[in-house]
């Protein structure tokens, strides 16, 4: 990889910071930047297009500044916002700035210009211009006024001082603020490029220095006329369109192609690269050479982690391309990617976190995570007994979690007791009952299968005891009205010992004492039965034979 193309990324920021509306003219000292624009605005949208490039309205603090006024305002008339305002109260006439700050809120200035009538209107926000009628002389005006245009300032790092030209050549300038510019430039922003003339050797200001082109192929197409190509990473190149060939005096512009080039005869897909006395096939920026040696295939950007250097940003491989998009879980603003705030949909049932690049639900008390389902939540005691979950609208809808089962108390309170699911023997050898559940194992020399089966162990040096947590499958979630008895003073692992027992025990005389009855029942009504089906029979078959 170019060792340059990390440095490179910052220039593409660079140069993409033009845009909207272009200034009319510009000019660069040291490490500052003056720009003019002819359009009417009031004094906060004149700021707020300064911002949009990085700059601000243009601060007048030395007679340095009050010069670039007359370069940049030279032969274009009317009234332009300076960045000096007096945001609330009067203009006071004992203060050097009157009471007026500078856009950055300060006020400090080792200059003044204010026009001689002193104006102490101060019914409204008022703000401050300057025309090439009055010599520059700062005259107040009320903000929400669009006068002729406004003034911005820039400041840089690693700005290029101007490009050396030898007798007879000349420099033009295109800036990444939008402006172009010609010798009388004494510095240049970075992202500057410039074109030496007649030769038309072209250059990008970097790092304080001039890089000719061509350069990285991800900026401005590394300076080429028509297309650029880098698949041999290391030495960008240009191409042209089928019948032109690079022009050797700059390595970017095409000319007309010679009848016996020796590109001519490799029938490159995309382009023909020369180095010194050989030639070969190369490819368009973001593709690659396939083995045939003269077609092209699409070139994974992304493997590169440089691509997409801003914080949370991920690179996807478009063909011959990249494109910088959000991770997940968070959203372009700007050009920065910032969290989503995921709770704003609400996706957790019952209490949401958000948290960088994600978010976490968690349950109110009494429930806990449903471990099928993570932003559900589900019952939860663990102890032997919890108080139960009922609706405050009808206490007798009470909800209980699974392996629990509920009871009514004197009082009306209902709670829910862990069920011993021991007593109903699952286990085929050791069971062991847990708060909502129970673990299956197995004696030694066996291994627990299917969670709750134990086998013979092949290997006898094995333990062989191995163990499962289980949750029951049938799942005891008993919606009241539960079994309902009244609890007895022992303890609580004795308690519901005896509960499951006792309600066992319920069950099964209950069940006796309804199946005697059925049976009697059955009894005497099979006994009617047979009666009413004979007479029925008897009746049919005298209807029958009659
Ligand atoms: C300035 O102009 C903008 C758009 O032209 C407008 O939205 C804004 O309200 C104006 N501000 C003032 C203080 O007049
Ligand atoms: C360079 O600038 C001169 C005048 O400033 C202009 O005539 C010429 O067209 C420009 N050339 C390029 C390549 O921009
Ligand atoms: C054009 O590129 C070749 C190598 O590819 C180099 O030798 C030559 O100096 C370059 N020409 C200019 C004007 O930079």
């Amino acid at each position: 990889m170019n060792n340059v193309t990390v440095l490179f990324v910052v220039l593409i920021f660079l140069v993409g910071r033009a845009g909207g509306i272009k200034p009319n003219r510009g000019y660069c000292y040291g490490t500052q930047c003056f720009t003019v624009f002819r359009e009417p605005l009031n004094f906060s949208a004149a700021q707020k297009q300064c911002k949009g490039q990085h700059g601000q309205l243009m601060t007048v603090r030395s007679t340095v500044s009050h010069d670039v006024l007359s370069i940049l305002l030279e032969n274009f008339a009317g009234e332009f916002w300076i960045g000096l305002h007096l945001p609330t109260g009067c203009p006071d006439p004992a203060d050097k700035l009157r009471g007026f700050k500078w856009v950055n809120a300060d006020s400090e200035s080792d200059f003044t210009n204010w026009s001689p009538n002193f104006d102490s209107s101060c019914s409204s926000h008022r703000c401050v211009s300057v025309s090439q009628k009055d010599e520059y002389k700062w005259t107040q005006e009320p903000c929400e006024e669009r006068v002729s245009g406004f003034l911005c300032e820039y400041k840089f790092d690693d700005a290029c001082k101007s490009l050396p030209v030898a007798p007879g050549e000349f420099v033009n300038y295109t800036t990444p603020i939008g402006f172009f510019g010609g010798e009388d430039m004494l510095s240049l922003p970075p992202g500057s490029t410039a074109v030496r003339m007649p030769s038309e050797t072209k250059f990008i200001c970097f790092s304080e220095q001039w890089l000719q082109a061509p350069w990285d192929c991800a900026v401005n197409k590394g300076g080429c006329e028509y297309k650029c190509a880098d698949d041999y990473s290391d030495t960008p190149s240009c191409y042209c369109p089928p019948g032109q060939t690079i022009n050797p005096t700059n390595n970017v512009t095409c000319g007309v192609e010679a009848a016996d080039d020796p590109c001519l005869t490799l029938h490159c897909e995309h382009a023909c690269h020369r180095y010194k006395n050989s030639y070969a096939c190369t490819c368009d920026h973001g593709f690659q050479l396939a083995e045939d040696g003269r077609s092209c295939v699409d070139f994974n950007d992304c493997t590169d982690q440089r691509q997409c250097p801003g914080e949370n940003f991920r690179c996807v491989n478009t063909v011959g391309g990249f494109q910088c998009v959000c991770k997940d879980g968070y959203r372009m603003s700007g050009d920065l990617c910032v969290d989503e705030d995921e709770c704003e949909s609400a996706p957790c049932e019952h209490e949401c976190k958000n948290t960088p690049g994600s978010y976490q639900c968690t349950c109110y008390d009494g429930f806990k995570p449903d471990p099928e389902s993570p932003d559900r939540c589900i019952l939860y005691c663990g102890f032997e007994e919890c108080p139960a979950e009922c609706d405050p609208n009808n206490k007798f809808e009470c909800y209980c979690p699974k392996g629990y089962v509920s009871e009514e108390r004197d009082g009306g309170d209902t709670f829910c007791l862990d069920i011993d699911e021991c007593d109903f023997g699952y286990c085929e050898q050791t069971c062991r009952n847990t708060f909502g559940s129970y673990v299956c194992s197995c004696f030694p020399g066996f291994t627990l299968v299917s969670e709750y089966k134990c086998v013979k162990s092949e290997d006898t040096g094995d333990s062989g005891q191995s163990t499962t947590p289980k949750t029951p499958s049938a799942s005891p979630t008993v919606p009241h009205p539960g079994p309902t008895r009244q609890p007895s003073g022992v303890t609580t692992g004795g308690l519901v010992g005896i509960i499951v027992c006792t309600v066992f025990f319920v069950v099964l005389v209950v069940f006796l004492i309804h199946y005697l009855l059925l049976r009697k029942g059955k009894m005497e009504s099979s006994d009617a039965l047979k009666a009413a089906e004979s007479e029925a029979h008897g009746l049919q078959q005298v209807n029958g034979d009659g």
